[in-house]
């Protein structure tokens, strides 16, 4: 009978910021996957769990890109999900971790879908705690309240798409923003939005920096671990 395969969300960061339904379950499979950092480095979600897991735990890296060419993308994935059958057909409980919650823009949603073709592998989604609700906790700020929409935006396309984004919602979170990050800085600050804003980088690790009343930092060097929430109203 082949393994079973756990999609776990680790949480933005703090360590403790994990299920415990994500832990136990740690503590008892034999192999947990993660997703490599660059040059070979522990990724975040290795980072996150490493005092989680048991030291004779067989810990399976796999390799994932960081460019968005979707030749090299696809041919990442495919090649994950071909390692991981290694161990399930093995029959051997494999734990993929991701950081942040394991459905939101998560890489295990790929691999569960290279995985379809694989009906006799069971699958179960473990959630985690996903990085906009810890920045507002960070911040100590409800992010949406009684009738106020939320609308969520990887923001690669910069200001426009934004803009489009406020007409929809009363809070705006956008996510991969780090690189857009001078452009929607003047967009906020044209529209006055520059104190309904802020911006939390790193949030849950020791280097996690919060930038409120962006009217100071018009050219942040952010990480890509940043994200920024848009609240109009207050
Ligand atoms: C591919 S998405 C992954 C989201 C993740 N699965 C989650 O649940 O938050 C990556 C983006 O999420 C945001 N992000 C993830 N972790 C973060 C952290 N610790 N601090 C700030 N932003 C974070 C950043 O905007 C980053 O560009």
């Amino acid at each position: 009978m082949p393994g079973k395969l756990y999609g776990i969300g680790c949480g933005p960061g703090d360590p403790e910021q994990i299920t415990l339904q994500a832990w136990k379950i740690l503590q008892r499979v034999p192999v947990v996957a993660v997703p490599q950092g660059r040059k070979n480095t522990p990724g975040v979600a290795a980072q996150i769990i490493q005092h989680h897991v048991p030291g004779t735990t067989r810990i399976l890296p796999l390799e994932f890109a960081f460019s968005h060419d979707p030749a090299t993308t696809t041919r990442l994935w495919e090649r994950a999900v071909q390692n991981l059958l290694v161990p399930l057909q093995q029959g051997l409980d494999v734990a993929f971790v991701c950081e942040g919650d394991s459905s939101f823009y998560s890489t295990f949603t790929y691999i569960a879908q290279g995985l379809s073709a694989h009906p006799e592998i069971e699958i179960q989604v473990i959630p985690g705690v996903c990085s906009p609700c810890a920045a507002a906790a960070a911040v100590g700020v409800p992010l949406v309240q009684q009738t106020e929409r939320l609308l969520v935006i990887p923001a690669f396309r910069g200001w426009q798409e934004v803009a489009s984004a406020l007409t929809h919602a009363q809070v705006i979170v956008l996510l991969k923003m780090a690189g857009q990050y001078p452009e929607i800085w003047q967009g906020l600050n044209t529209n006055n939005l520059l104190t309904s804003s802020y911006v939390v980088e790193w949030v849950g690790w020791p280097q996690q920096r919060i930038y409120r009343g962006l009217a100071s930092y018009p050219n942040l060097q952010l990480s890509y671990f940043s994200l920024m929430v848009i609240r109009p109203q207050g």
